[in-house]
C-alpha cells in the first residue's frame, strides 16, 4: 500500500493550495480528485479578495486579512515553480452600502463618484471605496496546477473515496484505484463534501455572464452592492472583460444556466452602469459554492476523528482565502499553533450534524 504523509481530497484551489505549502514544509503529499483538477468553483468565481465586503460573517475578518498578507508570497510560490505570474486585475472596489448605513465613514460624495466612474448611476445606493485586489481564477488555476505540477506532489485524478478510517497514528483510505495509507486526511472536496456529514457543506449555485466593455467605459476597479458585482480583467490593453454575477441559489448540484437569470443579472448591472446594457455576451456559466449551515469554513477535526481533517466550506471566499486556509491547516496537521483563532470554524459547531 502506498504511504504518504498527508493525503488532500480534492484537487481544488483549497486542496493544490495546501498541498503546495505542505509539500514547500519538507511533507510528502498525495492529492486525490474524483475528476480534473480545478474544474469546479476554482474556475467558477468572479475572484475578488473581499476581505472588507460588508456582508461577510465579522468572524471571517481575521483570517481573510492572514489570506491578504499571504497572497504576494502565495503568488510569488506559484511564478517561481511554474514560470506563470498571476495579475493583479483591479485594486479597488466601489461598494455600494444601503441608504440606511449613515455611518460607514468616507462616504463618497456625488463629485468623487464622478470622478472615479462617470457613468456610475449611484441610485438608492451610497457608495465607499475599498483598498481591494481581484485577479482571475482562470489565470490562478492553471499557473497553480503546473506548479504542483513542478514538484513531487503525488497528484491522482479520476480517483474517488469510498472510506476513510482512522487508526492510531493513521489513516487508511479506500478508493477507485486502491487503497492508500497516509498519517493524516484532509477533506477539501468542497460541496461534494466526500466525508464531511450530511448537509455539513452543500452546494449553493451562482450563475454568472462576462460581457466585452464597450471601449468608452474605462471601468479599472470592481463595483459592488448586496445583489451584485462587476469585476472587470483588465490586463489585456486589446480588451475589457467584465464579469456580472451573481445569483445565489439553493439548486442542488444543478449548473443550468437560465436565460431569465442571465437577464436579470444585466439589468441590475445596467440600472448601475447603463451601458452594460449593450455589451456584447461573451460566455455565461454556473458554478456551485460549497456551504455550511452558518456560512463559515469548515477547518479542523470531528472531536471522534483526530487524523480526519477539514479545509472546506468557504461559500463566497475559496479565493480569498485559500493562502490563509493552507497556512493554518498546514499548522493544524504539524501541531502548531495556528496564526488565527479558528474556533468560530471548528467542525465541533457541527457535530450534530455528525452524529
Ligand atoms: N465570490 C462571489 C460569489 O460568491 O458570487
Amino acid at each position: 500500500m502506498s504511504h504518504s504523509d498527508i493525503c488532500i481530497a480534492g484537487a481544488g484551489l483549497i486542496g493544490l493550495s495546501l498541498a503546495l505549502e505542505l509539500h514547500h514544509r519538507g511533507i510528502s503529499v498525495t492529492v486525490l480528485d474524483r475528476g480534473t483538477p480545478l474544474s469546479e468553483s476554482s474556475t467558477a468565481a468572479a475572484g475578488m479578495l473581499a476581505a472588507a465586503d460588508p456582508d461577510n460573517p465579522p468572524q471571517l475578518r481575521p483570517i481573510s486579512d492572514l489570506s491578504i498578507q499571504l497572497y504576494p508570497a502565495f503568488l510569488d510560490r506559484i511564478h517561481s515553480l511554474s514560470g506563470q505570474r498571476v495579475a493583479l486585475q483591479t485594486h479597488t472596489t466601489l461598494q455600494a452600502l444601503p441608504l440606511h448605513v449613515t455611518n460607514a465613514g468616507n462616504i463618497l460624495t456625488p463629485q468623487d463618484l464622478a470622478h472615479l466612474l462617470p457613468s456610475l448611476t449611484p441610485g438608492d445606493h451610497r457608495f465607499i471605496l475599498l483598498n481591494e485586489n481581484s485577479l482571475d481564477p482562470r489565470q490562478l488555476a492553471p499557473a497553480l496546477l503546473a506548479a504542483v505540477r513542478a514538484t513531487s506532489i503525488d497528484l491522482r485524478l479520476n480517483t474517488t473515496i469510498h472510506s476513510v478510517e482512522s487508526h492510531a497514528g493513521s489513516v487508511t483510505i479506500q478508493t477507485s484505484n486502491g487503497p492508500l495509507e497516509a498519517s493524516q486526511f484532509v477533506d477539501c472536496t468542497g460541496c461534494w463534501a466526500a466525508t464531511a456529514p450530511p448537509s455539513a457543506v452543500v452546494p449553493r449555485k451562482g450563475q454568472m455572464l462576462s460581457v466585452t466593455l464597450p471601449p468608452e467605459l474605462l471601468l479599472r476597479l470592481v463595483v459592488r452592492t448586496p445583489s451584485i458585482y462587476i469585476v472587470p480583467r483588465t490586463i489585456d490593453p486589446a480588451v475589457t472583460p467584465a464579469i456580472i454575477g451573481a445569483t445565489v441559489e439553493d439548486a442542488g448540484f444543478d449548473k443550468t444556466v437560465h436565460a431569465s437569470a442571465i437577464a436579470h443579472l444585466r439589468s441590475q448591472a445596467s440600472a448601475l452602469i447603463p451601458s452594460l446594457s449593450t455589451a456584447p455576451e461573451r460566455e455565461t456559466w454556473a458554478g456551485l459554492r460549497p456551504t455550511t449551515p452558518d456560512r463559515l469554513p469548515l477547518l479542523g477535526t470531528f472531536p471522534n476523528q483526530p487524523h480526519h481533517y477539514f479545509a472546506t466550506g468557504h461559500y463566497r471566499n475559496g479565493i480569498l482565502l485559500a493562502p490563509a486556509t493552507a497556512h493554518v491547516t498546514a499548522q493544524l496537521l504539524l501541531g502548531e499553533t495556528p496564526s488565527v483563532d479558528l474556533s468560530a470554524f471548528s467542525p465541533s459547531r457541527l457535530v450534530s450534524l455528525a452524529q
